[in-house]
C-alpha cells in the first residue's frame, strides 16, 4: 500500500497566511498539520507517500525532505492546478502503480490514528472504503448516505440538502479501481474533478464501498476557527514541560511547554499554552489555547485562544484572542493621538477591530 498526501490547494479561507504559505504547514500546537499527518501515516505501517503539491512545492518540499524523519519515503508530485481530489489521483497514476491507496488529505486532523480503518481495509479489500464523522453542518462536506443494514448508497459533494449528517472525513483507502473511476468522471459545478464523485461512480458500478464511522476527533483545518480549536484540542493533552528559561518574577500555571531557548521574564502564562525555542515573552500575560511560535517577541501584551506563527512581535497591545498571527507579523500600540487605527495589512486579511 501507497500513501498519498494532498497538500496542494489554494487555502483561500486562510488568506492572507496561505498567500506566502502553504496551509499544511500552518502550525497546531506549534507543529504543522502536515506533520501530524505523516505521523499518523507512518503508525499504519505505510512507508511510501506521493506527496501532491502545488505552488507551495518547494516550501513543502524543505519542510518534510525525503520523509526520513517520519520514517517514511516521499515522493513528490506536482500538480498544475487544483483541479480537484480526483484529479490528483489521476496525476498519481505511475507513481501508485498497482498498489493499493491510502489517500489523505493534507489539512485534516485526526486524533486517535486510522489505523484500525487501515487494517480492516486490508483484511476485507473493498473497492474503497470511506471514514466517516457526524458533523452538525454537513454542507461543508462530502455527505454519505447509507441504508438501514449500514451500506452505502449515495456519495454527494457538498449537497444544499444532505441526505445525512455523515460527512467524508479527508482519509480514503482505495484498490487500484479508483483509477478507472477518476478517468470516468467529469469535472463539477466547481470545476473540479471530486473524489466523492469518483466514489458515488464505483457506488453505481457495482463495485464494492465499505465506511465506517470515526469514533475519535476530527477537524478539516480549512478555517481559522478550526485551527483554533485542533490547537486547543492537542494543547490540552500536552504535558507540562519547561526547558526554557523563567525568571523569579514569572508565574507558570498548568500544562504550559516552554521550549529551550525561550525566554519568559515578570509574565504569568496559564496553560494549556506552548512557547516555542528562541521566543521572549517579557511583562506579559499569555493565556489559555495559545501557541507562540519561534523566534516571537511578546512585550507588555495580553494574548489567548491564538496561534502566534514564527518571527511575530507584540508590543503594548491587550487584549488580543482567537487570532491567528503570521510569520513576522507586528502589532503595537499605536500613539494616543490622534485615536485611530493604522494599519497595514495583507489583502484578504481580517481584521476585528473592539472600539
Ligand atoms: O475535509 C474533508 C472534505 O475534504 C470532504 O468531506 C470532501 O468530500 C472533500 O471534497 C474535501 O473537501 P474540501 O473542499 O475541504 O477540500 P479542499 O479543497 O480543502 O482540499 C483538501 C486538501 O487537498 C487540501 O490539503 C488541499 C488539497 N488539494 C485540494 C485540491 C482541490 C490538492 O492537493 N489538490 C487539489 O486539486
Amino acid at each position: 500500500m501507497k500513501a498519498l498526501v494532498l497538500s496542494g490547494g489554494a487555502g483561500t479561507r486562510l488568506r492572507p497566511i496561505t498567500h506566502t504559505s502553504a496551509k499544511q504547514l500552518v502550525p497546531v500546537a506549534n507543529k504543522p498539520i502536515l506533520f501530524h499527518v505523516l505521523e499518523t501515516i507512518a503508525a499504519t505501517g505505510v512507508i511510501d507517500v506521493g506527496m501532491i503539491v502545488g505552488e507551495t512545492g518547494p516550501e513543502i518540499q524543505e519542510a518534510v525532505g525525503d520523509g526520513s524523519q517520519f520514517g517514511l519515503q516521499v515522493t513528490y508530485l506536482r500538480q498544475s492546478a487544483p483541479l480537484g481530489l480526483a484529479h490528483a489521483v489521476l496525476i498519481a497514476r505511475d507513481y501508485l502503480g498497482d498498489d493499493d491507496v491510502l489517500m489523505y488529505l493534507g489539512d485534516n486532523f485526526i486524533s486517535g490514528g486510522i489505523t484500525d480503518a487501515v487494517e480492516q481495509f486490508r483484511k476485507e479489500r473493498p473497492d474503497a472504503q470511506l471514514v466517516l464523522s457526524r458533523v452538525p453542518d454537513p454542507t461543508a462536506f462530502g455527505v454519505a448516505e447509507l441504508d438501514a443494514a449500514g451500506r452505502v448508497v449515495g456519495l454527494e459533494e457538498k449537497p444544499h440538502h444532505p441526505k445525512s449528517d455523515l460527512a467524508l472525513v479527508g482519509v480514503y483507502l482505495f484498490t487500484p479501481a479508483v483509477h478507472q473511476a477518476v478517468r470516468a468522471i467529469r469535472p463539477s459545478a466547481r470545476g473540479e474533478l471530486e473524489i466523492t464523485d469518483a466514489v458515488q461512480w464505483m457506488l453505481e458500478a457495482g463495485l464494492e464501498i465499505r465506511s465506517g464511522e470515526l469514533s475519535g476527533y476530527w477537524r478539516d483545518t480549512g478555517s481559522v476557527a478550526d485551527m483554533l480549536e485542533v490547537n486547543r484540542m492537542l494543547l490540552e493533552s500536552q504535558e507540562r514541560r519547561i526547558d526554557g528559561s523563567v525568571d523569579d518574577t514569572s508565574e507558570v500555571i498548568g500544562r504550559v511547554s516552554i521550549a529551550s531557548g525561550a525566554t519568559v521574564r515578570g509574565s504569568r502564562i496559564v496553560g494549556p499554552a506552548v512557547i516555542g525555542s528562541g521566543t521572549v515573552v517579557t511583562d506579559s500575560y499569555i493565556g489559555p489555547s495559545t501557541s507562540i511560535a519561534e523566534d516571537c517577541c511578546i512585550n507588555d501584551s495580553e494574548l489567548a485562544s491564538s496561534i502566534v506563527l514564527r518571527g511575530a512581535s507584540f508590543e503594548s497591545v491587550r487584549r488580543v484572542e482567537g487570532s491567528l498571527v503570521g510569520r513576522n507579523a507586528q502589532v503595537t500600540l499605536a500613539p494616543r493621538r490622534p485615536v485611530a487605527h493604522r494599519l497595514v495589512l495583507g489583502d484578504h486579511a481580517k481584521v476585528h477591530i473592539q472600539s
